[in-house]
Order: structure tokens, then C-alpha cells, then sequence
């Protein structure tokens, strides 16, 4: 039997942003979401993607932290800076906004994520194991999910 892919549980588990890019992050001003697109075979093409969302930070009274979602780069494109333009784009928009950080979560499986936001100055903030899924799947997958974050 193949193991459940625990990065595509965790995304099956989260909000359906990705359903509904306009209506959810095109619509407030708190939120934003950005594709990178390159030209292949003369034909524009998408490369990666970000969205942030603006949340009440409960730690910083008044203020908010942007919550990066769906960070992902097309796997033909990686290690050539792309997802780093995107983090940077995605937190230059939350310091617009004065927020006072950026988080995500990433599953343990994530080794790339992960190495990707140490790189970025992302430090371990949580690890927990609240999948909006059932016990069962957290037993089958063995995962954990780690909340980083960075003040910006
Ligand atoms: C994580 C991800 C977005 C990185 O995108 P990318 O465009 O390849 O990243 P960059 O080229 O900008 O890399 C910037 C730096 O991050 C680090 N990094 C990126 N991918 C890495 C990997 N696979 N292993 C180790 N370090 C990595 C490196 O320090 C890299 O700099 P370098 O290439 O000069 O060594 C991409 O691998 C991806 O889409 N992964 C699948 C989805 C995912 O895990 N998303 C994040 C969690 S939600």
C-alpha cells in the first residue's frame, strides 16, 4: 500500500482559497496573490505562485501578520530564484501594510519548504499535529506540521 502524501493531505485539509483567487484574496486589501510567469514556446506561462492573507496578530495588539499560502514554483523552475522573488514580493506587500510578521506552515515531509524558508530567515515557532482530518490519516502519514515565522 502507498503512503498518503502528507503535503497533499495538509492541502486538502486547508481553506479552498485556491478556488477562488478574486473572491478571496483580490478583494480585501489585507490580502494579495501573486503568479510569476515565464515565456516558453513563445506562449506565457505560469511558473509560481503566492497569496498572503491578513490576520489579527492575538500577540501584537492592533496589529497583523500575513499568513503566506500555496507558495509553490512549477518543479522545472526550481533553484533558479523564482521562489525567492516571490517571498520577497509577497513581504515587501506585509511591510507596506506595517504588519509584524510573516508565518506559514509546512509539513514535515517538506524538507525543500523548509530549507527554503531557514534560507529566507523563517525560525520554528510550533509544531503540532492539528490536521482538520481524521485520526486515522495523521496515524497513517506520521506528519507534523511546523508553523514558522519571521518579523519583519
Ligand atoms: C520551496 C520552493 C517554493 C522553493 O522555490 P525555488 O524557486 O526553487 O527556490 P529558490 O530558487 O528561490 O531558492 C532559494 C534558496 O532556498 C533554498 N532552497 C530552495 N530549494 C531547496 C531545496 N530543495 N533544498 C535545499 N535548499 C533549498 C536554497 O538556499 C536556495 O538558494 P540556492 O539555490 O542559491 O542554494 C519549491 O521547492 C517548491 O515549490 N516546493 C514544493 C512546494 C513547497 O514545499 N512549498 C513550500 C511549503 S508550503
Amino acid at each position: 500500500m502507498e503512503r498518503i502524501n502528507p503535503a497533499f493531505m495538509y492541502a486538502m485539509t486547508r481553506p479552498l482559497h485556491i478556488t477562488d483567487i478574486p473572491g478571496y484574496f483580490l478583494s480585501h486589501p489585507d490580502n494579495c496573490f501573486w503568479v510569476a510567469e515565464a515565456e516558453m514556446d513563445g506562449q506565457p506561462k505560469v511558473t509560481g505562485m503566492v497569496g498572503v492573507e491578513g490576520k489579527n496578530d492575538p500577540q501584537s495588539e492592533g496589529k497583523k501578520y500575513g499568513e503566506l499560502y500555496r507558495m509553490i514554483v512549477s518543479s522545472t523552475c526550481r533553484r533558479s530564484g523564482i521562489g525567492l522573488r516571490l517571498a520577497k514580493t509577497a513581504e515587501d506587500f506585509c511591510k507596506e501594510r506595517c504588519f509584524s510578521k510573516n508565518r506559514l506552515a509546512v509539513t514535515s515531509p517538506q524538507k525543500a519548504g523548509m530549507a527554503f524558508y531557514i534560507r529566507l530567515g523563517f525560525k520554528l515557532a510550533l509544531v503540532h499535529t492539528q490536521f482538520e482530518s481524521p485520526k486515522w490519516m495523521i496515524w497513517l502519514t506520521r506528519a507534523t506540521i511546523l508553523v514558522m515565522e519571521k518579523n519583519i
